[in-house]
C-alpha cells in the first residue's frame, strides 16, 4: 500500500468514528422513533409504512457489520417485525418496500441467518412482484389513483427481487426485476444521460401517456436524486445479472451526473433549473450517487474503474468537509442540506436519514465493506 492510500484508510477510518460517535448519541436520544427529516438537529418521528423507516436501522446493521458491536444489532433488531405489522394494518406501503425491507430484514438474514427476517424479506419480495403490471412492464410505484406511474427511484427496490430470486432459485422475480430495468432503458434515461422521474403509463394498454416531472423541477429537467437513483440502480441490475446494457447505461447516468456537478462536488436539487447555481444542494442526492459510483467502479477494470471510485471519493471528501456535523455531536444527522421536495416545498435544507445512510455507506464500502444489500 502505498502512503496516500494509508492516509485515506486513516481518514476514512476518522470520519466513520465520528459518525460511530454521534450515532451512539442519537441510539439514546432517537428511542422508539423513526427518523427521517432533521430540520434543525432534532429527527423527527415519522409513520412506519413510510419509505424511509428501513434507513435508520439499516445504519445500524451495517455499522453492526463494521464494527462488531452489539448495540447496533439490539437495537436494530426488532424493525423488520416492526414494518411488517404494516401490512396488518391500514397503510400505504408501495413499490418501496425494497427500501424498507433490504436494510432490515435482508440485511438481518444476511448477517445473523435469522428465518423470521428471510420470510418477512421474502414476503415483501412478492408484494413488490404483485405490482408488475404486465402490458406496460413495469413496477407501479405508487397506490391510490396512480395506477400507471413507474418511477426512477424504484431501481433501487430492485434488489429485493433480485435477491428473492436468489434466495429461493426461482427466476421469476429476477424476470420481473429485468423487465422493469428495460422498460426504464427504454422510457426514463434520455440519449444524454439525464432522467425522468416519473412515466405515467395507460395502465390497461401499457403505452405512455406522459412525462411528469415529479420531485424534479420538469416534465424534461433532471432531477438529481433521481440521476442517483438511475445510476446505481442500473449498476445493480448489471451486478445481478451481468447484462452490460444496465452498466452502461448507470455509466451514461454517472456521466451526466458528474458533467452537471458544481465546484464542490455537492449537486443542487436538479441540475436543470433557470438558475441552477442558486438552488438548494441535495446531499442525499450525493451520497448516494457515491456509493452508486462505487458499484459502477466495482463492475469495471480498476483503471476503467478509477474515474467513478475517484469521483465517489471527491463527493464524500466534500460532503464531509462542507455539509457534515460530524464535529457537532448533539446535532441529530450526519449531513446537513438534503433536499427532500422541493417542489412541493417540504423538506429543503434538511437532514434526511437517507442522506445519512448512503454516507455511512459510503465511507464502509471504501473501507472495504461487502455486506451490501441493495
Ligand atoms: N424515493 C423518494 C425520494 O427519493 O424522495
Amino acid at each position: 500500500m502505498t502512503d496516500s492510500v494509508n492516509l485515506q484508510q486513516e481518514q476514512l477510518t476518522l470520519w466513520l468514528n465520528k459518525a460511530v460517535s454521534k450515532v451512539d448519541r442519537m441510539i439514546y436520544e432517537i428511542g422508539d422513533k423513526s427518523p427521517h427529516v432533521s430540520a434543525a438537529g432534532v429527527y423527527d418521528d415519522m409513520r412506519v409504512d413510510w419509505w424511509t423507516s428501513g434507513f435508520w436501522p439499516g445504519m445500524l446493521w451495517v455499522l453492526h457489520d463494521m464494527t462488531g458491536n452489539d448495540r447496533y444489532r439490539h437495537t436494530a433488531w426488532g424493525w423488520d417485525a416492526r414494518i411488517e405489522q404494516c401490512f396488518v394494518a391500514d397503510n400505504n406501503l408501495h413499490h418501496d418496500v425494497g427500501f424498507q425491507f433490504l436494510p432490515t430484514a435482508v440485511i438481518k438474514h444476511k448477517l445473523t441467518g435469522d428465518e423470521d427476517a428471510r420470510r418477512r424479506a421474502l414476503a415483501a419480495a412478492n408484494f413488490l412482484a404483485g405490482r408488475f403490471n404486465l402490458n406496460g412492464r413495469f413496477l407501479r410505484a405508487w397506490n391510490q389513483e396512480k395506477t400507471g406511474w413507474a418511477i426512477i427511484d424504484s431501481m433501487m427496490n430492485l434488489s429485493l427481487l433480485f435477491w428473492a430470486s436468489e434466495e429461493i432459485a426461482d427466476p421469476r422475480f429476477r424476470q420481473i426485476a429485468c423487465a422493469h430495468a428495460d422498460t426504464v432503458l427504454k422510457h426514463f434515461i434520455r440519449e444524454d444521460g439525464s432522467v425522468h422521474h416519473i412515466v405515467a403509463f395507460d395502465p390497461e394498454s401499457g403505452e405512455v401517456d406522459e412525462y411528469l416531472g415529479g420531485q424534479g423541477y420538469a416534465p424534461y429537467s433532471s432531477w438529481s436524486r433521481g440521476q442517483a437513483w438511475a445510476l446505481y440502480g442500473m449498476a445493480i441490475a448489471c451486478r445481478y445479472t451481468g447484462d452490460i446494457r444496465y452498466l452502461r447505461a448507470a455509466q451514461r447516468a454517472a456521466h451526466y451526473f458528474l458533467s452537471c456537478l458544481p465546484e464542490d462536488h455537492v449537486p443542487h436539487w436538479d441540475f436543470r433549473t433557470p438558475d441552477p447555481l442558486s438552488q438548494p444542494r441535495d446531499t442525499s442526492a450525493a451520497s448516494c450517487a457515491a456509493s452508486g459510483l462505487l458499484e459502477i467502479a466495482g463492475l469495471l477494470s480498476a483503471e476503467e474503474g478509477r474515474i467513478y471510485r475517484q469521483a465517489a471519493e471527491s463527493i464524500l471528501k466534500s460532503l464531509t468537509q462542507h455539509y457534515s456535523s460530524l464535529d457537532e455531536p448533539v446535532y441529530q444527522g450526519l449531513l446537513r442540506e438534503g433536499t427532500g421536495n422541493k417542489p412541493a416545498n417540504q423538506n429543503v435544507n434538511v437532514s434526511l436519514i437517507y442522506g445519512d445512510y448512503f454516507y455511512v455507506e459510503t465511507i464502509c464500502k471504501l473501507l472495504g465493506w461487502r455486506n451490501r444489500v441493495f
